[in-house]
């Protein structure tokens, strides 16, 4: 049964991806629940309550089953313990056995694997054996750890196999992958809702540029062919169908340099590269989110607005000023999004602006003023 506009939803993570659900949930009528331990969250100031408390708190899991008609989460790394403990009593999506699987980048790639696409050659290092033990392997490559790796933190590129007990060390010698470098034409994702009957809703394709590891731009519509514009669907969707997927799930792809269209990684959540969605789409993956947990039909996915979207980095607030805003907002067809993060530190996502155009290059073009105006 559908859970309506006045119910009570939970959401496991106060970051801004949660706080961005918070606006749209409570735009809608629903009540949030956020929990999250640290007293400051971007979500937790936004929400109808926020429970600052350890993810393992049983008084506080307690408190948001019994209040709760369905809950969420913003981020892979919520404890599959605190997964299970709520879904023995409340809905909640996506899966305890989803997270798990994203929660590893060997276990998604073999996953993505067992579906029969592609991904970059890879091998698991998890010892010294394994390094000892490598076969043939196409060089370069990237060391990248199992867990909590994110904006490409927790990866080290190895030019050849002499680079690797180093490269190991570096990253603590915790659990990895060794990944192929693939030579990129570029880089595009995919948001899509999925209900729990398994019909799915897929956002236009978005096309990536990274700076230092770190989403730095998204324009859409990308640039890629319709060809590969199926493959890329056509994978996503059968990922989520393979998780039996609720909720909203994001997969990145990288496409080589010979047209080949291989996965990369997984997000079972809203994503960076969504963001654009908020003001180019007729809704935006936050509300598909609230619709897809709630059991609601999914919102129209359609572009209205080509649209180029910056990440704004606390780089850009340099001896921790803020960057000047008023400039920024002269140009009216920019949007901005702050996430209420009071300490800006390099590489922490502060905010977006979505550059919006009547074409794709005229939102470009704007992108390149609003860099002027905030750098
Ligand atoms: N195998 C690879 N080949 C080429 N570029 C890569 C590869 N792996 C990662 N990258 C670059 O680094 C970025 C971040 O890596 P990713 O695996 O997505 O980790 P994160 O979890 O940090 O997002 C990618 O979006 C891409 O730009
Ligand atoms: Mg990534």
């Amino acid at each position: 049964m559908a859970v309506l506009p006045g119910s009570k939803l939970g959401m496991l993570g106060g970051g801004q991806l949660g706080r961005m659900f918070v606006v749209a949930a409570r735009t809608m009528g629903f009540d949030v629940i956020v929990l999250d331990p640290d007293p400051h969250s971007p979500a937790g100031g936004l929400a109808s309550e926020h429970l600052a408390k350890e993810y393992d708190d049983t008084d506080a899991l307690d408190y948001l089953a019994r209040n709760c008609a369905a809950i969420t989460t913003e981020f892979e790394n919520i404890p599959a313990v605190t997964l299970a403990y709520l879904a023995k009593s409340v809905p909640v999506h996506p899966s305890a056995k989803v997270l798990h699987i994203a929660q590893h980048r060997k276990l998604e790639k073999e996953f993505f694997r067992s579906l029969g696409l592609g991904t970059a050659e890879f091998v698991a290092i998890e010892s010294d054996d394994d390094i000892e033990n490598l076969g043939e392997f196409p060089f370069p490559a990237i060391l990248k750890t199992s867990m909590l790796g994110y904006d490409g933190k927790g990866q080290v590129v190895c030019q050849s196999r002499d680079d690797l007990a180093a490269a190991f060390e570096q990253v603590g010698r915790k659990p990895c992958v060794l990944e192929q470098r693939i030579d990129l034409a570029c880089e595009v994702s995919v948001v899509l809702g999925r209900s729990e009957q398994g019909e799915v809703t897929c956002f236009p394709i978005a096309e990536n540029s990274h700076a230092g590891g770190i989403l730095d731009v998204t324009v859409v519509p990308a640039s890629i062919s319709n060809k590969l514009a199926a493959q890329v669907i056509d994978a996503a969707t059968r990922i989520a169908d393979g998780l039996d997927y609720c909720g909203v799930l994001a997969v990145e792809f990288f496409v080589s340099t010979d047209d080949e269209v291989l996965v990369n990684e997984m997000a079972p959540r809203p994503h960076n590269s969504g963001h654009y969605t908020l003001d180019a789409c007729f809704t935006s993956q936050f509300e598909q989110q609230v619709r897809m947990v709630s059991g609601l039909p999914a919102g129209s996915c359609e572009l209205h607005t080509p649209v180029a979207m910056w990440n704004l980095l606390g780089d850009i607030w340099p001896d921790g000023d803020a960057p000047d805003w008023e400039a920024l907002l002269e140009l009216e067809q920019a949007k901005l999004h702050l996430y209420g993060k009071t300490e800006a530190r390099p590489g922490r996502k502060m905010g977006h602006v979505n550059c919006l155009g009547k074409t794709l290059a005229e939102a470009i073009e704007l992108l390149e003023k609003v860099r002027q105006a905030l750098l």
